[in-house]
């Protein structure tokens, strides 16, 4: 195998965090994020689970030191658990953090072993309190199974963070609630901008919500001070002062954070996607179907030059979405 330099894209930044989508499936259909009607990828277009771990190996060996499970819903992918394990041996051999996103549903099911195979953190995607409001926004959600999947993440050690998507006149409201349920319940928040991702029945402008809003808002009922706390990921934080709760805002449209881009994303389908809002990829799964890693390699080196500088969403009403495909196929 040749030498394995790490990944240093084509405007200078530094790749270090890989964000798997192990399936493009879920078990909900959020409104900002799928539409009623998906197709789903044919089981025989999709990478098997040792490719996907082989894939991550080569990663880490050229310096990735975060790796996030996503999808679709991590959890409704058979076997998902031995994806874990495997890459959970890589903690502390060239992997700070494995970690996952999920909409919870199968948490209470899983949290132990996760926790065993060394995760430490998970995102749960939360955007309301309300049953009938869950229920709505995901089209036919139980919130007590999410409930249940946050406590028992909880009880199994895992750090839980809230995810929140701010949707005008179905969730604003909740926000501060939110918040507050958070501090009493030990937990992290993050708010999320929505965005034009793949197409949805509704017109997302609709429901755009500018994070900069929000947090004026927030200011004046809570005590937040600044928080230099980076995950990696795109959020800044702030703290509620005198809890244990970040506060974390993810605002592409208000506040463009490309500049520190560190992530590329593998989809189920061996794409690797360099941007959440462009189509710029490339197929790993030819390439280590016939080349095998060294091959492998030779992509990532080719992809590091077409790694677009920013996305260019807007919101405005009428726009079309940025690429057709939903955040689902692409991980978040
Ligand atoms: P932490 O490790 O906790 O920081 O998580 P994260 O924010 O990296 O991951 P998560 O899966 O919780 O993503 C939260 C939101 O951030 C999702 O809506 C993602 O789509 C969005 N997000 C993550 N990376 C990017 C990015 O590079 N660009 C944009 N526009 N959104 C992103
Ligand atoms: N815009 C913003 N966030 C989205 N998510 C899914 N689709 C979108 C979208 N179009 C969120 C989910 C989950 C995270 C991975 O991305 O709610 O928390
Ligand atoms: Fe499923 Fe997450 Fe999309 Fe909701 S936002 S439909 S939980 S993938």
């Amino acid at each position: 195998m040749a030498c394995a330099p790490t990944l240093i894209d084509v405007h200078g930044r530094r790749i270090s965090y890989l964000r798997i989508s192990v399936t493009d499936r879920c078990d909900l259909r959020c409104r900002y994020c799928m539409a009623e009607e998906m197709t789903f990828l044919p089981r025989s277009e999709i990478l098997s689970l040792e490719e996907m771990a082989l894939i991550a190996e080569r990663f880490i060996a050229r310096g990735t030191t975060k790796i996030r499970l996503t999808g679709g819903e991590p959890l409704v992918r058979r076997d998902m658990i031995d994806l874990v394990r495997r890459l959970g041996d890589s903690i502390g051999n060239g992997l700070d953090e494995l970690t996952m996103t999920s909409n919870g549903t199968r948490l209470a099911h899983h949290a132990v072993a996760l926790a065993d195979a060394g995760m430490r953190r998970i995102n749960i995607s939360l955007d309301s309190r309300d049953p009938e409001t869950f229920r709505h926004i995901t089209r036919h959600g139980d919130i007590a199974r999410v409930l249940e999947g946050v406590a028992a993440a909880q009880a199994a050690g895992l750090r839980v963070k809230i995810n929140m998507v701010a949707l005008r006149g179905l969730n604003d409201r909740e926000i501060a609630p939110m918040l507050r349920w958070c501090v009493d319940q030990d937990l992290d928040l993050t708010l999320i901008e929505t965005m034009p991702l793949g197409a949805v029945e509704a017109d997302r402008a609709d429901h755009f919500l500018p994070l900069t809003d929000v947090l004026a808002d927030l200011r004046e009922q809570f005590d937040l001070e600044r928080d230099d706390h980076r995950s990696g990921g795109p959020a800044r934080y702030w703290r509620v002062k005198g809890s244990g709760t970040r506060l974390g805002l993810i605002s592409p449209l208000t506040a463009n954070f490309c500049d520190g881009c560190n992530r590329v994303r593998l989809t189920t389908e061996g794409k690797l996607y360099l941007c959440l809002g462009h189509e710029a990829h490339v197929d790993l799964k030819q390439a280590i179907r016939e080349g095998g890693l060294a091959a492998v390699d030779e992509a990532l080196d080719a992809a590091l030059n077409i790694k677009p500088r920013r996305h260019d969403f807007s919101v405005e009403r009428g726009s079309a979405p940025a690429v057709t495909r939903h955040m689902s196929v692409t991980g978040g």
